[in-house]
């Protein structure tokens, strides 16, 4: 926080592994700081950015900046920060790492500006200031077990008969958040003494396993290896299928893209993964709530998708279900407009995952189709 606050401060980088709870220290960071910025603070998440050339425009179009489309977009960017303090926070910049130059160039031209990034490395940006954060400490990591552990079952509590195997399990999680909130969801099904057994075995058969991860990261893998092997069938193509969204996604696209005829309802399948932390609650409205999974969880989902032999009919469900949602025609019935605007700016990532697999895979029919078809949004946005 003082270091968010210093004057002297442009570019802060919170670097760590996958699930070690950058992007929740930076938001709260953001909360607290919000009011030494006058220009405002700007939230921009990268995951779902994989082109390194989209960066600075996602950045102008979530500061509001107006340009037009032959206007130089750094210029844009500086003249919307003019000279009020603003923070600007870029998540999961490891996506983009080559676009570093970019927040260096930022940086020289608009001196009220402030950074503050999270990543998996540095950017290696002269005026960046790296914080590094490291696993939760012992008694952090136990409170963290005790309260998803009392989430997930009502009256869960440590005491004397559980708190030596609590405290081994954080320790043997290398005191990593993420892993300890998703073994921690499995208190139902496991006691901390079964669960340690487990545990144990996962984390030591990996121990011998491929050293050219970083031992952290070996622990997470092993650790979502261990909780999506807890999982029945049904639970696990469903989370593997959801790597096709970018951005999150409502109750109604899961069914509609994710569903299939046969196998439980897809509400009962995704209340099971959120109740076992792989999904997590993502805003929305009341009326129609938001869900999306962690990074290293989408990470971790995407690879079992792209291993399994529905991949490609995923792929295309999710392309349909966009194209779908944004008939041309909304255009011309006005009444259908200011709905269909709202919604294209809640699915504007699913948008654009969608536009890119199709260019991945060469379809320059279904790209074009979609363009077209999202081409009016963007322009009114
Ligand atoms: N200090 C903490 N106390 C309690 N929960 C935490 C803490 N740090 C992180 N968490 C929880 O751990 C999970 C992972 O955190 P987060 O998403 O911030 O990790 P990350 O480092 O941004 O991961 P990634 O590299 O995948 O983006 C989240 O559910 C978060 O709420
Ligand atoms: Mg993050």
């Amino acid at each position: 926080v003082s270091l968010a606050r210093s004057e002297r401060t442009r570019l802060v980088t919170v670097t760590g592994p996958g699930g070690v709870g950058k992007t929740r220290l930076v938001l709260e960071v953001a909360r607290r700081v919000a009011g030494d910025f006058p220009g405002g603070v700007v939230f921009v998440p990268l995951a779902a950015v994989s082109d390194t050339a989209l960066v600075l425009s996602t950045v102008a179009d979530a500061l509001g900046a107006r340009r037009e489309a032959t206007a130089d977009v750094l210029e844009a960017v500086r003249a919307t920060i003019g000279d009020e303090r603003t923070l600007l926070v870029l998540d999961n910049f490891e996506q983009v790492t080559a676009a570093a130059p970019d927040v260096a160039a930022l940086l020289s031209l608009a001196p009220a500006l402030v950074v503050l990034v999270t990543s998996r490395q540095v950017l290696r940006i002269r005026s960046e200031q790296q914080v590094h954060l490291g696993p939760l400490p012992d008694d952090a990591a136990m409170r963290l077990f005790a309260d998803r552990a009392a989430a997930s079952r009502a009256g869960f509590v440590v005491d004397d008969t559980n708190s030596a195997a609590i405290a081994e399990i954080c320790r043997r999680l290398d005191g990593l958040p993420l892993a300890i909130e998703l073994a921690a969801a499995r208190i139902r099904l496991l006691p901390p003494d079964a669960m340690l057994a487990r545990l144990r075995d996962r984390l030591d058969v990996l121990g011998s396993g491929p050293v050219d991860l970083p031992a952290r990261q070996r622990t997470l893998r092993a650790t979502m290896d261990w909780s999506y092997g807890l999982l029945p069938p049904p639970e696990q193509s469903l989370l593997a299928r959801l790597a096709v969204f970018s951005g999150g996604w409502t109750l109604a696209a899961a069914e509609a893209v994710c569903g299939r005829p046969t196998g439980p309802p897809t509400i009962d399948t995704l209340s099971a993964l959120l109740d076992d932390s792989l999904l997590v609650p993502a805003g929305g409205t009341p009326q129609e709530p938001r869900l999306d999974m962690l990074e290293t969880v989408r990470d971790y989902a995407a690879e079992k998708l792209a291993g399994s032999d529905d991949d490609i009919e995923t792929g295309r469900r999710h392309t349909e279900w966009v194209l779908a949602m944004f008939d041309p025609a909304v255009h011309f019935r006005a009444a259908e407009f200011r709905p269909a605007l709202d919604r294209f700016n809640a699915e504007r990532s699913n948008v654009r995952a969608a536009v890119q697999r199709s260019v991945d895979a060469g379809e320059r029919d279904v790209a074009a189709r979609l363009i077209r078809n999202t081409l009016g949004f963007m322009a009114r946005r």
